[in-house]
């Protein structure tokens, strides 16, 4: 199986974190998101653990609310110590309403509006990444109004090819975020923000992508930052307490995919790090990283109804279920690949299907060429893999589909995190 959270019985029976999903469906009815608490939990206790050991005690971990939020999935993150790195009023709202500590939510964005930045400096979020000067001006502007110094990091662009997919990749020059370091820009931007007495700037910001696989991208990264930090106390007498590496180790999605091994991988960096900084004769700073798909892609599993099977002689097959790119659009998006599992039989006699949804158009598909049983039919259930990041944070209500429920399974139990949106929902915003 993909991911040790899913194991099938020998009648059959597919179980996802103990449960089976066809009782599961039962019960919550389809499409039906799945998550995995033990697996969120796990998943954040490895990156700390990894963290403390390697980049000592007041180091942090934010997860990153973009791959999933919903209240429950904060007040994990929470009680479990990770910080917060939320892009939107939204996602703050969602982790304060769960309790999130305000003091512990780092606000990103590219794009914050006045507005944001007000609702922000309200509820004293702990620190702003700032993406630009325009942000910065506006930023500055609002805490000298109010006579209050803002915590920042500043987000530069240190101009690395992770080598991920083109609308994943944010590290090289030519991307919307941040300020590059090679045109110059970013000193420039540093200069300009330590000179505004209402800004603490603790530090620096970067994320080079999603779905890391290569090696070396984080070491990479460190000597690009390592050499600007160099630079901003040479040129600045600046000396930065923070670095923000960003986001991004990837998660395995279907066989063939590497298996990252996380915490050797954070260890690596970390000597890495410490022997660079040592040879620029540069303190260590206080080091975050804000994995977002690493905590929760593999804690989650999406169930669907067959509604039909279509063959279509010397061409394709079709299973067609009561989701789709509504619910997943990621490979509508990005190819992005998953593992498909039926969720009652694994038969010999398997054939190649596309996965496809009850949207309105051919290109709903939510995995092409996946094998199931040939005689996979209606009722029948199917279950996508290592759907808990960036599923039901993208998911959309085309064609006027409720979004479905989350399901958290905890040991034994299973309970509704966020329920199943209504046809009444969904005009409950209409005036
Ligand atoms: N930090 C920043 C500044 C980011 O932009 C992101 C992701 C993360 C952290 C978390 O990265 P992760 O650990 O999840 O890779 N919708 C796409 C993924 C977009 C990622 C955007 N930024 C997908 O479905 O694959």
């Amino acid at each position: 199986m993909i991911s040790d959270n899913i194991t099938r019985d020998a009648d059959g029976t597919l179980r996802f974190a103990g449960h089976s999903a066809d009782e599961l469906a039962d019960t919550f009815g389809t499409p039906l998101y799945l998550m995995d608490e033990k697996r969120i939990r796990d998943n954040c206790r490895m990156y700390l653990a990894a963290f403390r050991e390697h980049f000592g005690e007041n180091s942090a971990v934010l997860y990153a609310a973009k791959a999933c939020a919903f209240k429950a999935i904060c007040r994990i993150a929470a009680e479990e110590g990770m910080g917060l790195d939320a892009v939107s009023v939204g996602e703050i709202h969602t982790a304060l309403e769960a309790g999130f500590p305000a003091d512990r939510i780092y606000f990103h964005g590219d794009a914050k509006t006045d507005d944001d930045i007000r609702y922000a400096l309200d509820r004293n979020v702990g620190c702003f990444v700032v993406d630009n000067e325009t942000e910065l001006e506006a930023l500055s502007a609002e805490t000298k109004r109010r006579s209050v110094r803002q915590k920042v990091l500043l987000r530069v662009t240190p101009g690395i090819d992770p080598h991920t997919y083109e609308a994943v990749n944010t590290g090289t020059v030519d991307v919307k975020f941040g300020v590059p370091i090679e045109t110059g820009q970013a000193l420039e931007f540093v200069r300009r923000a330590l000179d505004e007495e209402s800004l603490d700037v603790a530090g620096l910001h970067c994320h080079v992508g999603s779905e890391v696989f290569d090696e070396d991208v984080f070491e990479r990264t460190c000597d690009v930052m390592t050499a600007f930090m160099a630079r901003l106390r040479r040129e600045l007498g600046y000396t930065a307490r923070e670095l923000d590496l960003g986001g991004g180790y990837g998660v395995r999605y279907v066989e063939s995919d590497p298996r990252a091994d996380i915490p050797a991988r954070i260890g690596e960096v970390a000597s890495h790090l410490k022997r660079i900084l040592g040879e620029a004769g540069l303190p260590m700073p206080r080091i975050l990283m804000e994995p977002g798909r690493s905590i929760v892609a593999d804690a989650g599993m999406t169930v669907y109804t067959v509604c039909t099977v279509k063959h279509i002689p010397n061409c394709k097959n079709y299973v067609i279920t009561d989701g789709g790119m509504a619910d997943d659009p990621r490979w509508c998006l990005y190819r992005a690949r998953y593992s498909v599992l039926h969720a009652s039989r694994e038969t010999g006699e398997n054939e190649i299907f596309d996965l496809a949804g009850r949207c309105c158009e051919s290109g709903d598909i939510v995995q092409p060429a996946v094998e199931l049983p040939a005689d996979t039919r209606r009722g029948d259930r199917v279950c996508v893999c290592t759907t808990g990041a960036y599923n039901y944070s993208m998911a959309s209500n085309y064609n006027r589909l409720g979004r479905p429920p989350v399901v958290m399974l905890t040991g034994g139990s299973a309970w509704t995190a966020v329920r199943r949106e209504t046809a009444e929902d969904l005009c409950a915003l209409d005036l």
